[in-house]
């Protein structure tokens, strides 16, 4: 290793060691389980921060990071080990250096009384809906938006202006963030998807995420890239609460904004499969349902997109079981549904 070789080197040796090196690095660089057990902690540190683009203050800094990444990633080691036991595999991804306390705090959102809820709009116009197909999925039928990486309940009002208009429209979550500020809504990371739709609707719509770009931090209200609207929704409905089957309906027709406990340790590292908790009810993030299906082996999901961005889960998705035991679904999925109509 690292020997200079004496003899000149052919071009059939140096392809044969370009491929190598190729393989070598994609390797230990490109998964996300990075999991080399010949590699130390130390080393695995390294590389998630090249990998993350991860620069630390000070070396104080990096050791008090290194410590929190420790820890994180044994556990994720410790559960993906037990793999067999369980439909879903952690992944050491770009939260593995943050304390569940700063997770929660920079990518859940405070939900204080589910009472606050505003009174329903509607009926629910699904309700004698009799069949419903097998499997759906929003994304297939082009109603749904690349996974951005920020706030979420914008994605229900993509789906339902393409389902009407015939347009698929990425619209702007920063326009609801900068300028809801009565709603409560903080751009839908606390899941209160309906203060969202009772903007939207007072406002006129939506501009699109082009005129009214995400900045990442909360601003002022730009009333010059508010408008025109590029969106607007008549209304929105709220899907009976605790009951899967009606939001098996609801899905069906259109995508639906649901709200769901995601600040628990494996929501944050979900890396693929089927999520079947650990989670509770304590809802504190807002995301939509764009679809269902089961798996070859029997277990129901709802096809969900989360707004991590592309590096978490299954390109930015989730599948979580679907029709448990729980009247209120995985994680409170069956709690608070609600879709914006036209
Ligand atoms: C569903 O059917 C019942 C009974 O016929 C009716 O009262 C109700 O209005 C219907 N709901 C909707 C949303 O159409």
């Amino acid at each position: 290793m690292g020997r200079i070789p004496a003899a000149p080197v052919t071009m059939k040796q140096c392809l044969v060691l370009a491929a190598l090196f190729a393989v070598i690095s994609s390797t230990a660089w490109g998964s996300k389980l990075s999991d080399p057990v010949t590699m130390s902690m130390a080393e695995r540190h390294d590389r998630w921060m090249a990998e993350h683009g991860r620069v630390y203050r000070d070396e104080a800094e990096k050791r008090r990071r290194f410590n929190i990444f420790k820890s994180n990633v044994e556990l994720i080691d410790s559960f993906n080990a037990a793999a067999g036991k369980h439909k879903y595999t952690l992944g050491v991804n770009q939260f593995a250096d943050m304390t569940n306390e700063e997770f929660k705090a920079s990518h859940t959102g405070f939900r204080n009384v589910i009472a606050a809820r505003p009174v329903r709009k509607g009926g629910f116009r699904y309700e004698n809906v009799s069949a419903t197909p097998a499997s759906v999925d929003w994304r297939a039928e082009g109603a749904v938006t690349p996974v951005k990486d920020q706030g979420s309940c914008v994605a229900a009002v993509e789906g339902i202006t393409k389902l009407t208009a015939g347009e698929l429209i990425s619209l702007s979550e920063q326009e609801l963030v900068d300028c809801d500020v009565e709603g409560g809504d903080q751009g839908c990371s606390g899941g209160l998807m309906d203060y969202a739709f009772e903007f939207i609707i007072g406002n006129g719509g939506l501009a699109t995420e082009a005129q009214y770009p995400y900045q990442g931090v909360d601003g002022d209200c730009s009333e010059e890239k508010s408008s025109p609207s590029a969106a607007a929704i008549g209304g929105y409905e709220d899907v009976p609460a605790d009951d899967e089957a009606s939001l098996r309906k609801a899905v069906a027709h259109q995508p639906v904004s649901v709200a769901i406990e995601a600040g628990g340790f494996d929501f944050r590292f979900y890396n693929g499969g089927i999520f079947t908790g650990e989670c509770g009810t304590y809802l504190d993030h807002g995301v939509t349902a764009v679809g269902y299906d089961e798996a070859s082996d029997g277990t129901k999901y709802w096809v969900v997109k989360n707004s991590w961005g592309e590096d978490w889960g299954e390109e930015g998705y989730i599948r979580m079981e679907r029709d448990v035991d729980a009247k209120e679904g995985l994680c409170g999925i069956a709690m608070e549904a609600s879709y914006p109509t036209a």
